[in-house]
Formats: C-alpha cells, sequence, structure tokens
C-alpha cells in the first residue's frame, strides 16, 4: 500500500481565506447566482496596451528563452530610473533582483534572512501571507497590533519593544493591506532607525488618494523594498515583481532564483520594461477611476450606519467594523456570500487584530458598489 506523506511544513500552512471566498462565489455563480465581488483584491481593469504589446513582440521576437537568473539588464535598469524619479533615490541596477510576482520577491529575501527560530515582526491585522511565509520558512512572526483608533498606524514603540536579539527583520507595508492606510513619514523615519533591517512591501504605490506613498529607501538603505506589477499595472495574471536590497543579499538571492525559479518569465519582463518606461498615464487613469470608486464605497457604506471613521488613504480595501453585528467575520462573511450574494474578505483573514472587521475591495465599477452596497444595507436591516 502506497503511503501518503504530506509535511508538517505542508500540512500546517493556512489557507489564504479570501481565496477560499472567491472559490465559493466562484460556486454560486456557476449555479447561476449573481454575485457582487467586493473580495477580490486585483484591478478589474486590462492590462495597458503598450505593456500586452511588448510582451507579445516579445514572444514573437523569440525572446523564450530563460533570463539571466536576476532578471533582464533593461529591466533592472528601469527599475532603478523608477526609484530615481519617483522617489529621487538612486540604487544600482545591480541591487535589483526580478521575480515572479511580489509575493516571490518576499519568499526570497524572507528566506534569505530567516533561521528557524528567527523573528520577524509585521502588524496585526496585516497581510495574510507574511506570517505564513515567516512561519514556512521555520521563522517565528512577532505581531505588533495596530487600531483603528490610532489610525491603524504601526508604533514604533510598540515594534522596539517587540525587538530581541533574534528580530531578522521588521516588515512594512503602506498603503497596507487591509486597512490602506499609509505611514506617516515620522512613523516611516523610526521604524528606519531602530536597528533590525526593514522589509518594505510597496505594492500599492501609485494608488494613492490622500497624502504620498514614500519609499522606505528614503529613510535607510538597511532595507530590501519589494514591489510588483500586479496592482499598479493591472498585471496580476503576468506574475513580475522585484526585490531591492544592499548588495551583500544578491549573490543568496541569486542562488536561490538560479535553484528555485531559474529566472522570471522572459517575455513577461520585457511587459515590464514597458510598463515603467511608459506606462505612467496608464497608472494616473486608474487611479482617478479608483478615487472616485472610493467615495462611492465610502458614501454608500456610511449610508447603511457604518461611519468608516479611517478613510483609506490608498489601495483599494475599505476596514469595516462590524462587531455589533457579529464578532465572527468569517461566519459573518459566509452568511453575507450566501444570503445577500455579496463577497467579503472576513478580517480574520488578516490576523486577530482584523476580526469583527470585514474588508471590502472597491476594485469593482461604482454600479457594482451600489448593488453590492443596497444588497448589504437589506442585509444588515434584516440583521438588526
Ligand atoms: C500587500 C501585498 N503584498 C503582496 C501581494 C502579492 O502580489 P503579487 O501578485 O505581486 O505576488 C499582495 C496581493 O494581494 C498584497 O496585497
Amino acid at each position: 500500500m502506497r503511503t501518503i506523506n504530506i509535511s508538517e511544513k505542508a500540512a500546517d500552512i493556512h489557507s489564504f481565506i479570501v481565496m477560499d471566498v472567491l472559490e465559493r462565489a466562484k460556486e454560486l455563480e456557476k449555479a447561476g447566482a449573481d454575485i457582487v465581488h467586493f473580495e477580490i483584491g486585483e484591478p478589474d481593469f486590462d492590462t495597458p496596451d503598450v505593456v500586452k504589446k511588448a510582451g507579445i513582440a516579445a514572444i514573437e521576437a523569440g525572446k523564450t528563452k530563460y533570463t539571466a537568473s536576476l532578471g533582464l539588464r533593461e529591466l533592472r535598469n528601469a527599475i532603478a530610473d523608477h526609484m530615481r524619479d519617483t522617489y529621487g533615490v538612486t540604487i544600482q541596477p545591480e541591487q535589483a533582483l526580478v521575480t515572479s510576482g511580489t509575493s516571490n520577491a518576499l519568499f526570497l529575501a524572507l528566506a534569505a534572512i530567516i533561521d528557524p527560530g528567527d523573528e520577524v515582526i509585521m502588524s496585526d491585522p496585516g497581510y495574510a501571507c507574511y506570517p505564513n511565509f515567516v512561519s514556512f520558512l521555520g521563522g517565528k512572526p512577532v505581531t505588533v497590533p495596530l487600531l483603528e483608533s490610532e489610525r491603524w498606524q504601526f508604533s514604533p514603540d510598540r515594534i522596539a519593544a517587540k525587538i530581541t536579539h533574534r528580530t531578522k527583520a521588521i516588515l512594512v507595508n503602506a498603503p497596507a493591506n487591509p486597512t490602506g492606510m499609509l505611514l506617516d513619514d515620522a512613523v516611516m523615519e523610526k521604524i528606519a532607525s531602530l536597528g533590525p533591517l526593514v522589509i518594505s512591501d510597496e505594492i500599492y504605490h501609485g494608488m494613492v488618494y490622500e497624502g504620498k506613498a514614500r519609499s522606505m529607501l528614503e529613510f535607510t538603505d538597511h532595507a530590501i523594498v519589494i514591489d510588483g506589477f500586479s496592482k499598479r499595472y493591472a498585471m496580476t495574471g503576468w506574475r513580475l515583481g522585484h526585490a531591492i536590497a544592499p548588495l551583500p543579499y544578491l549573490r543568496p538571492l541569486q542562488k536561490m532564483q538560479q535553484n528555485f525559479n531559474i529566472s522570471a518569465n522572459s517575455f513577461v519582463q520585457w511587459g515590464g520594461v514597458a510598463a515603467l518606461r511608459e506606462g505612467a498615464s496608464f497608472v494616473e487613469e486608474m487611479r482617478a477611476v479608483f478615487a472616485l470608486r472610493r467615495t462611492a464605497m465610502i458614501d454608500g457604506l456610511r449610508s447603511i450606519g457604518f461611519p468608516v471613521p479611517t478613510p483609506p488613504q490608498g489601495a483599494f480595501y475599505v476596514m469595516v467594523d462590524a462587531r455589533r453585528y457579529c464578532a465572527d467575520s468569517l461566519k459573518l462573511s459566509s452568511d453575507i456570500l450566501e444570503e445577500a450574494h455579496v463577497a467579503v474578505t472576513p478580517g480574520i483573514d488578516f490576523g486577530p487584530g482584523g476580526e469583527g472587521y470585514l474588508r471590502l475591495s472597491f476594485a469593482t465599477s461604482v454600479e457594482n458598489i451600489a448593488r453590492g452596497i443596497e444588497r448589504l444595507g437589506r442585509f444588515f436591516t434584516n440583521r438588526r
């Protein structure tokens, strides 16, 4: 008889609940239901034409082989130029590693620094995959609570209190998933000065409605920035991202890339060059549309009794406090999906600090937002 051997690591990793919600929503759709999607964390925009054309041209020109493991020189140059033009930060193209998505950049960055038992400090609530990656690598996620009453700001003092001799990094994400909040400049400056390496996930830069997104590299060069093309250029399915790291990290990152992935996809990287060189007007157009949707979502939520005291400054999510209806956000989101046919993400997906909240994405049309809000209004009226 064959034995099935599944490693503890694989068996123990948590599912990404939002994907479970999406899969259930898809099942209901297959059965004929009309679902409004507020769970999805991806722009509904099509990838810009310049990017598509560059990808297609690369395929047609036979640029379909492995690339250098660190990525195409043209793309690494474009990344360095983007950092200079957007933030006034000088990096050498040699500091950039091109990856298959920000997820992959994050995984490699964490793998480059974590030995068993090492600690990585992160926010709670925070992006669901962060603690899963750290645990999978044998590290220990150490969380610092964020409070809505404090505008979901990451407190440098509370971070400092969690630093031990095992702390390998502080992980920050601004604009943040799920809260949409930026970090105040003073907070970024303080976090940068605490001592540990900072890993800064800047994937939602470019999607900012209030304030300005600053790169962690403006505050310190003792940081690894991870970023990608998924959100800003509506390229989720292309799977393209990058890490920018101090030079001593590059050879270890490169060796892992060679072993695990060989390189990021070749023609996709040519799409990335076009995005960085020619995609600025697309980003601004999409941002302007998202700004209108953000207003529609916030106004709509307020009209059905959710005050939204801390409107998101960026990204495309709103966290709403639903504790007066149900403390169990997983149950509440499931009830909303089954009864009201609106898919939302339970706050618990982002850690215990998100429990009792629901995350609503406004990466959908104003018409869909209006339909979803109407359904939610009815659902919560019945619950009262
Ligand atoms: C904060 C954050 N980081 C990383 C990712 C993953 O992005 P990518 O598609 O580039 O792997 C996401 C996706 O939702 C995210 O929200």
